[in-house]
């Protein structure tokens, strides 16, 4: 089945080859992307994704290619036109194409790409299960908070984790703990959350933007501060979030096993009822 694509003011679908060989996405990573999903053809935090999206455009100095009713708009005719209910949508905007030059013109137009995908969240029994992290050094480069597409060191990462039997790998620099390679992670001590805080280190995470709010709402302490990788193995739980995967306990690190239940479930159950909320599923 082909997945519902929209390019630069058009849809097609991604049977449709349609990305010059020299765009700058392409060429030199000069791009950025973003993930949403889809619930009953109902986006989800869509608002928090466009912000972030923007955050990340000014922050490379790529013009924005809509305002946020038009961006919305795009990606409510491209759930529609999507043939399942449940699903992720990836959206890329790159500086544009132009012959290969690293001097970027200040005048190009940005190349648009976003389409659906059909995509199976995790179930009761993987957010019960959890997942297995290892640890590795963090190769990334030093603006971690603009969601570009180079994600070859993630990439890296996430092949160590595979090779090791892991589902996720968690990135450690300058002594402390940063993140997954594609998640933002969190430990519990007691009652309470430690995550680290928004800087360049990090990708400001949709999900853990919200956690942090449905922790202090259900008057659970939450501390942004970077954990030190010596106090890893102190915690008494610790669960990651991203889009794909909502919470997710960890069950391990290191093949050292973690403590499940506490905050974690609570938190879950809450994500889950704020997706639903958001995506107007539920009244609120
Ligand atoms: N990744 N940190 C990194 C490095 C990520 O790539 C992601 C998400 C997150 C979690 O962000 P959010 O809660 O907004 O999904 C944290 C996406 C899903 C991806 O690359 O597919």
């Amino acid at each position: 089945m082909n997945d519902v694509l929209y390019i630069n003011g058009r849809f097609t679908t991604t049977a449709e080859r349609v990305i010059g060989v020299e765009d700058r996405g392409f060429q030199f990573g000069d791009a950025v992307y973003e993930v949403f999903k889809f619930l009953g053809k109902r986006p989800v935090f869509l608002a928090d994704h466009y912000r972030r999206m923007e955050h990340g455009l000014r922050e490379i100095e790529i013009r924005s290619p809509w305002d946020e009713s038009r961006f919305a708009a795009i990606m409510r005719e491209l759930i529609a036109r999507t043939a399942f209910d449940n699903g992720i949508v990836y959206i890329q905007v790159s500086r544009g194409e132009s012959e290969r030059a690293h001097f970027y013109r200040d005048d190009l137009e940005p190349t648009v790409v976003a389409y659906s995908r059909i995509f199976t969240f995790p179930d009761a029994a993987k957010k019960e299960r959890g997942v297995r992290l290892i640890t590795t050094t963090d190769l990334r480069w030093k603006h971690c908070d603009v969601k570009s597409v180079n994600l070859l060191a993630n990439a890296l990462a996430k092949k160590k984790a595979q090779r090791a039997g892991a589902d996720e790998v968690l990135l450690l620099n300058d002594g402390v703990v940063r993140e997954g390679a594609s998640s933002s992670f969190f430990g519990v001590r007691g009652q309470t959350v430690i995550t680290h805080p928004l800087d360049e280190h990090i990708l400001p995470g949709v999900v853990r933007d919200r956690v942090v709010g449905l922790a202090r709402a259900a008057a659970v302490r939450v501390d942004e501060q970077p954990l030190p990788a010596s106090e890893l193995f102190d915690v008494d739980e610790a669960f990651i979030t991203s889009t794909t995967m909502g919470v997710l306990p960890v069950a391990a690190i290191d093949g050292r096993t973690l403590r499940r239940g506490g905050v974690t479930p609570v938190l879950q159950r809450h994500l889950d009822e704020e997706e639903r909320r958001d995506a107007g599923l539920v009244s609120s």
